[in-house]
């Protein structure tokens, strides 16, 4: 069977990757920052790891760890999403918390890339596939307001861009992908989508990905986002 390696598989959108790859009989290889508060991942019976993706010490011994492993899959979701609304609005936007987004959103998932190339690798056709969103695209930008979190997952739309030069010549397939406005604790109960809707798209975009697809960004449905 093949392997998928998840960050940030604890809750939303993580976990129901988890949970799906694991109906399809997939071996996952699920990741998250305190696996004793999460039950719900536990409970999947996939193989758990600790991990903070921004801690760089804990990402180096992880990949020792898992050294030798082949991932078909890797998808980096984990992601956070501070000040929202108002709160991000210009004229008062704190540093710290826009710092640590950009440590979380844009430069884990390169780090994350770097630490397990090896692992995809060994895969047939290797997917490396990132849980962006429309919210970074420049292009749709029309309105103000999370420029904190926009401006995260603009910042990661050129990391993927910047892998996908590095890392298609090595066999490795990288994608974007925009989940929807999906029903979590980020999206809210008044979301357009489900978690099992979004999961399911995104999960067609991955297993249909050629080497076409590298460096593109795609929305859960298959439509193309512009960057
Ligand atoms: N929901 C939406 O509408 C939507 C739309 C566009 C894009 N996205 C993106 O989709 C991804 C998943 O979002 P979601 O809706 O599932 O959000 P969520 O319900 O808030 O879950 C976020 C997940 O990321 C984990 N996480 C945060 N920081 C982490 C870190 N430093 N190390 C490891 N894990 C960390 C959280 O772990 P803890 O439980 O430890 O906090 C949690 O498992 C994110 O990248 C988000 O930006 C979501």
């Amino acid at each position: 069977m093949p392997t998928v390696f998840i960050t940030g598989a604890s809750r939303g959108l993580g976990l129901e990757f988890v949970r799906q790859y694991r109906a399809d009989g997939w071996d996952v290889i699920a990741t998250c920052r305190d696996p004793s508060a999460a039950p719900d991942l536990t409970a999947t019976g996939a193989e758990v790891h600790a991990l903070d993706v921004a801690d760089d010490a804990a990402l180096s011994a992880l990949g020792r760890a898992l050294a030798g492993r082949t991932f078909d899959v890797l998808i980096n979701n984990a992601g956070i999403y501070p000040l929202k609304g108002p709160q991000g609005s210009f004229g008062d936007i704190p540093v710290d918390p826009w710092m640590e987004c950009l440590r979380t959103n844009v430069v884990a998932p390169w780090k994350v890339a770097e630490t397990f190339v090896a692992n995809l690798e060994k895969a047939e056709r290797p997917v490396l596939a990132t849980v962006s969103s429309k919210m970074g695209s420049i292009a749709d930008a029309s309105s103000p307001g999370s420029v904190v979190y926009r401006s995260s997952k603009a910042g990661v739309n050129m990391v993927i861009k910047g892998l996908s030069i590095e890392l298609g010549p090595r066999g490795i397939i990288c994608l974007s992908m925009h989940p929807g406005w999906v029903q979590t604790d980020m999206g809210g109960p008044h979301a357009l989508i489900t978690p099992q809707e979004s999961i399911t798209g995104m999960r067609r975009l991955i297993a249909n990905a050629s080497p076409a697809d590298n460096g593109c960004f795609y929305a859960y449905d298959g439509q193309e986002v512009p960057w």
